[in-house]
């Protein structure tokens, strides 16, 4: 199986950057399913119903939350109708869920949605909440198991790495919208602490840079902002999967505004 995974989308460049990418890197890598982060795609924060229907309609198949899952209300509703998560370790009142499983070409496939603790809402131990949570995938006889660790500090999301490599197939980092270069394969996992923004690459974190200066240099300014113009950036990562279930082969493609694009395979050292 083929698996891609995009990281943050923010906004509605974001979106256009997936609409222009996706479609054709599918057929041309064979992926067989795509998972991605919806957490600021509509304009920087949450997502709305015509902007869930918007990206599924680019190729996406489930899509995972984070920190700004409940920015929009509208979540609340497309939650039991849309292959939509929110991180697993919300308290258990929260609306919502955090595992998606399903098939893809008649294999079994679970993705999980988990969120780190520094800086980061109230919630439960994503650790301790995420070990029982795949035991349970596992006994179920799911061995593609597809990760998203929504977290700020890379700690978090190299720890959680060692306590899920033999078991977990795909474990992919999102939130701080930079992408890393240590995309890797470790003991059948693929694995990189982030795959960073799609979206604006010209501002800060996805968003208008004039307002994080103002904030910066006179403690004002505002609410982070879209810009309506930028130059875009499109991320994902691209695993190969064998029968059970282990990575076998990964790489990162970035597609720019200009056309310009990059892919970095990862190999054995
Ligand atoms: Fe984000
Ligand atoms: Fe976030």
């Amino acid at each position: 199986m083929i698996i891609g995974c995009i990281g943050d989308i923010v906004g509605k460049p974001g979106r256009e950057a997936v609409a222009a990418a996706l479609p054709s890197l599918k057929e041309r890598f064979d992926i067989d399913f795509v998972v991605a982060n919806y957490e600021n795609a509509s304009h920087g924060f949450g997502l709305t119903e015509k902007n869930a229907k918007e990206l599924f309609s680019y190729g996406i198949d489930v899509m995972t939350g984070g920190n700004h899952s409940f920015d929009k209300k509208e979540i609340l509703t497309l939650f039991g109708t849309h292959p939509l998560l929110r991180p697993l370790n919300y308290p258990e009142a929260t609306p919502g869920c955090g595992v998606w499983c399903g098939k893809v070409h008649g294999t079994n496939i679970a993705v999980v949605n988990l969120m780190g603790h520094y800086g980061m809402p109230m919630a439960d131990n994503p650790f301790t909440k995420i070990v029982p949570t795949i035991e349970k995938l596992k006994s179920d006889g799911i061995r593609h198991i597809v990760v998203d660790m929504h977290a700020e500090a890379s700690a978090e999301k190299q720890t959680l790495l060692h306590l899920l490599k033999k078991d977990v197939t795909v474990l992919f980092g999102t939130h701080t919208h930079v992408g890393t270069d240590d995309l890797d394969i470790i003991e059948g996992c693929a694995y990189v602490t982030d795959i960073g923004l799609t979206g604006c690459r010209d501002g800060v974190i996805g968003m208008d840079k004039k307002i994080p200066l103002s904030r910066a240099l006179t403690g004002t300014g505002g609410h982070h902002d879209i810009p309506k113009r930028c130059k875009t950036l499109f991320q994902m990562i691209v695993v190969e999967t064998n029968d059970d279930g282990r990575a076998v082969d990964a790489k990162k493609i970035k597609v720019y505004d200009n056309g310009h694009e990059r892919i970095e395979s990862v190999f054995e050292i």
